[in-house]
């Protein structure tokens, strides 16, 4: 198994914007990248798992680093700076995996990683609109070029579209009282902020469901924030086009924090082993250690599935 350095790793991160990468042990056990082999991390983030493959593959290896977020682009080019020499940055959804591929003439990979969701960095700031904790504009977007954002769809949708959205992605169980005390509030003045859309959520509910473990409004947050990404498809679409690119007995590693994605994971390889396209490397998914949940409590509800090409 690969030794990863995590402290001089961590001497050469943006310490204002670090993240730990999640199940970066078992990334690299299972991922066993070659000396001198080519990767695509499609989710960048910070670079924590860019790091660890860049690390992997060694200065004659490459890594494909994409990330919709142009900020998180930009800190990660930072943080990456010592080993800058084998990463290929790009800009995109990783849905464009196969279009992004065949620009840099690469035709096949070892190994490809996603770690899907949004990174502390974007969580952290309320600018971006992510966070219930803190108070910030409705935004929600990955990629602040993508023409609508949080506010554009809660201030637009119609009451049916909103408590599908609810339901759909949030699994809320009050879509149909929240879209309509959405659209209540709305006629009155545009909702603006995060705090607006958690305290409506709080008025939607029942009271007696107020006090919950999670906050009542996490659930409409991840439907809002799924939905104005597209999250879902582009995983979907991702995974369609990347199992081709694979080489024989390279590997993908996918790293889902929710049902709705682990539930496309689990069938998307599930449909390319049944056609022998790939093997599944672990029927069950596996999950994060106690030790690492200690030390970064947001890994908690972490997933990975793995499948090797065959
Ligand atoms: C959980 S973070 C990844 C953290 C990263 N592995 C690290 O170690 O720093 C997920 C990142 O993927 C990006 N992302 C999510 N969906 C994406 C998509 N469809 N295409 C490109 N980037 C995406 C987000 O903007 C975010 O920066």
């Amino acid at each position: 198994m690969v030794h990863f350095d995590w402290k001089e790793f961590e001497k050469n991160m943006d310490e204002q914007y670090s993240h730990i990468p999640v199940m970066h042990q078992e990334i690299a056990e299972y991922l066993r990248l070659p000396v001198g082999g080519c990767c695509v991390d499609g989710t960048l983030g910070m670079g924590g798992h860019t790091r660890l493959l860049a690390q992997q593959v060694g200065p004659t290896g490459k890594i494909i680093a994409i990330d919709r977020d142009r900020q998180s682009l930009e800190t990660a080019k930072k943080n990456l700076e010592p080993v800058a020499d084998r990463i290929v940055f790009v800009q995109d959804d990783f849905r464009n995996i196969d279009r992004i591929l065949d620009g840099l003439q690469i035709k096949s990979v070892d190994g490809v990683v996603l770690d899907l969701g949004i990174s502390s960095f974007q969580l952290d700031n309320e600018q971006r609109g992510f966070s219930i904790k803190a108070n910030g504009p409705l935004d929600m977007r990955m990629d602040q070029d993508s023409w609508f954002s949080a506010y554009d769809l809660i201030n637009s949708l119609s009451e049916k579209e909103l408590s599908l959205i609810l339901k759909d992605y949030g699994q809320e169980r009050w879509h149909n009282r929240i879209a309509r005390r959405l659209v209540q509030e709305r006629s009155l003045r545009p909702i603006e902020t995060t705090k607006d859309l958690s305290d409506i959520v709080l008025k939607a509910i029942p009271s007696g469901q107020k006090w919950q473990k999670i906050h009542p409004a996490t659930r409409t947050f991840q439907a809002f924030r799924i939905a104005v990404n597209r999250e879902l498809e582009s995983l979907d679409i991702a995974l369609e086009r990347i199992v081709p690119y694979v080489k024989p007995q390279g590997r993908i590693c996918v790293i889902s924090f929710h049902s709705l994605e682990d539930r496309i994971v689990k069938n998307k390889f599930r449909s390319f082993a049944e056609s022998g396209e790939i093997n599944l490397v672990s029927k069950k998914p596996l999950l994060v250690s106690s030790q690492e949940e200690q030390v970064n409590p947001r890994s908690r509800s972490a997933r990975l599935r793995v499948a090797e090409r065959l």
